[in-house]
């Protein structure tokens, strides 16, 4: 079975994974954080060498103050407890997301943790953190505009590919498979252009509850599906046109 090179997952349920047990949400945050752990120490076994994972959403801010100051606690605290297993284990830390919005003290942890990890190639581990597809996306135009109007950019010379050089994960190959937990069935703004052909998988499992086995299983789904990119199936190419 060939695995997808990168996975990338919507961690979604952490509110009701505690409300179900009768506990605060910050709760379920901190047992996300445990399965987020559990998830990166397992991908690599899997054949994963990209995993991106949506921690934090350019709509997120509209949550209540203190979630949102939970969660930018909790991200710290990931960083501080976890940078070194990380790095020991070849994990390379990138940041997607508008970091100009972040307070100073995130911002220069997340360059931290890229920074020492750099070089390492075990696999990478991509952190969306103030991340909104659409927000990407109007930042990238902008900043190409702006090469445009200073003269060092022919506007015609801006391509899909350009284009997807320029966004937050330049450099990163487009997700061939996104999985959402919480059994929620939407993008919430997630990676909108690079997850353009990525095949979908919906778990009803909340993220605190998330297993390698629900990992497998779902690497197990994607090897069943039948990408096509817009062209037709390999049942349906007329024989004369296979060569
Ligand atoms: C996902 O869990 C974590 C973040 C969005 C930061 P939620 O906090 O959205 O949990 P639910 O969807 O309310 O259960
Ligand atoms: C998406 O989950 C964002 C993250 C997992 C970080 P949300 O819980 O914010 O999405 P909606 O509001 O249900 O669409
Ligand atoms: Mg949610």
């Amino acid at each position: 079975m060939t695995s997808p090179a990168h996975v990338a997952i919507i961690m979604d349920g952490n509110g009701r994974w505690a409300k179900a047990r009768g506990l605060p949400r910050l709760a379920g945050h901190r047992a996300g954080v445990e399965a987020l752990r559990n998830t990166v120490r397992a991908a690599p076994g899997l054949g994963i060498s990209f995993l991106t994972v949506y921690a934090f959403s350019s709509e997120n801010w509209s949550r209540p103050k203190s979630e949102v100051s939970d969660l930018m606690g909790l991200l710290k605290i990931f960083i501080r407890r976890d940078l070194a297993e990380l790095h020991q284990n070849g994990v390379r830390v990138r940041i997607i997301g508008d970091r100009a919005g972040l307070q100073p003290d995130i911002r220069s942890l997340l360059e931290e943790a890229e920074t020492l990890t750099v070089r390492n190639d075990a696999l990478t581990l991509v952190i969306a953190f103030n991340y909104g597809g659409r927000d990407e996306i109007v930042r990238t135009a902008r900043k190409l505009a702006a090469a445009v109007a200073r003269g060092e950019l022919d506007s015609e010379a801006i391509t899909a590919e350009s284009f997807a050089g320029s966004l937050d994960t330049q450099g990163i190959p487009d997700p061939e498979l996104v999985i959402r937990t919480s059994g929620e069935l939407r993008l919430s703004n997630f990676l909108l252009w690079q997850a353009a052909y990525s095949e979908l998988v919906f778990l009803p499992c909340f993220w605190p509850d998330f297993s390698r086995e629900h990992l497998a299983d779902a690497l197990r789904d994607f090897a069943g599906r039948e990408r096509r990119f817009g062209g037709l199936g390999a049942e349906d190419v007329p024989v004369t046109a296979k060569g």
